[in-house]
């Protein structure tokens, strides 16, 4: 070997001198270069994800056709007598389970957002956690007062829990969760129930395909949990926590 390298030609060993420097210059180089981190993420998004219906002529058009399924009054019959035993036990096992994993306690002051009847917040209150309100475009008293999800009827930073099931009835995603955002206080929690395998019935006005549309709108928050879940023709539990900017 020794003797190997002199036998080169004249012209090589500069040559591999020089290609030995620059690949030690570009190791050094790559060395100081940051690392592109990859933010960790759970979820690819398609701007396809969330597609919104169209066929509303306005915003009253649309709100009339919510209004039609909430004031029909034999489905209004069904959930205040045959279904609401078995819906307040569900609620309430799957709230017990948000408990147990710190994410609610019996003082979060807490809304159901289109709670219709309000078995949620029954539930709510039947685990202990006593301040608690539904809202929805049609009033139940004394659990559900009358408010749009679109423009919730309360004070910035009022709530430390917010759950909904209607997600999919929102034909502004967008407000719907920036409303959640507002009335959220920071560290609050936002637990939706969503359909992403099938579609939703006919009064849905979106369509959501994936839970990355959901991680982009809220904007103020972080995605801390999703699971499967059985809930009455929903398959998804997402959970978010307004973030504090004083972390
Ligand atoms: C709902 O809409 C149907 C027609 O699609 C109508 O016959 C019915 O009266 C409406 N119900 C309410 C409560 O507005
Ligand atoms: C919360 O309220 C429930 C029902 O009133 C009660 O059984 C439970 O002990 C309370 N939990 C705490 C931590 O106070
Ligand atoms: C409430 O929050 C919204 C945005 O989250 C902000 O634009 C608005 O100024 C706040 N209002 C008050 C009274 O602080």
């Amino acid at each position: 070997m020794k003797a190997y390298l002199p036998k080169l030609p004249i012209l090589l060993k500069p040559f591999l001198l020089s290609l030995f420097i620059s690949l030690a210059v570009l190791a050094v180089l790559s060395l100081q270069t940051p690392r592109r981190t990859q933010k960790p993420t759970t979820t690819t998004t398609h701007p396809d994800d969330l597609r919104i219906r169209t066929g509303y002529s306005s915003y009253d058009a649309y709100i009339q056709r919510q209004l039609n399924k909430t004031l029909n009054p034999k489905l209004r019959k069904i959930w205040t007598t045959r279904d609401w035993a078995r819906k307040v036990r569900v609620f309430a096992r799957f709230f017990e389970d948000l408990k147990q994993r710190g994410l609610l306690s019996n003082g979060s002051k807490s809304l159901c957002i289109g709670a219709r009847v309000g078995q949620e917040v029954a539930a709510l209150k039947q685990i202990g956690v006593s301040d608690s309100v539904g809202m929805d475009l049609v009033p139940y008293p004394p659990l559900v007062i009358k408010g749009d999800f679109h423009s919730q009827p309360f004070e910035n930073e009022t709530f430390d829990f917010e759950f909904s099931n209607v997600f999919d009835h929102a034909l502004y995603p967008r407000k719907f969760v920036g409303e959640i955002e507002r009335t959220l206080r920071p560290g609050g929690i936002c637990v939706l129930h969503v359909l992403i395998s099938k579609r939703a019935d006919k009064y849905s006005a979106n369509d959501l395909f994936s839970v990355g549309p959901l991680v982009k709108l809220f904007e103020r928050s972080e995605m801390v949990e999703v699971r499967t879940v059985d809930g009455f023709g929903l398959d998804t539990e997402v959970v978010f926590r307004k973030k504090d900017p004083r972390l």
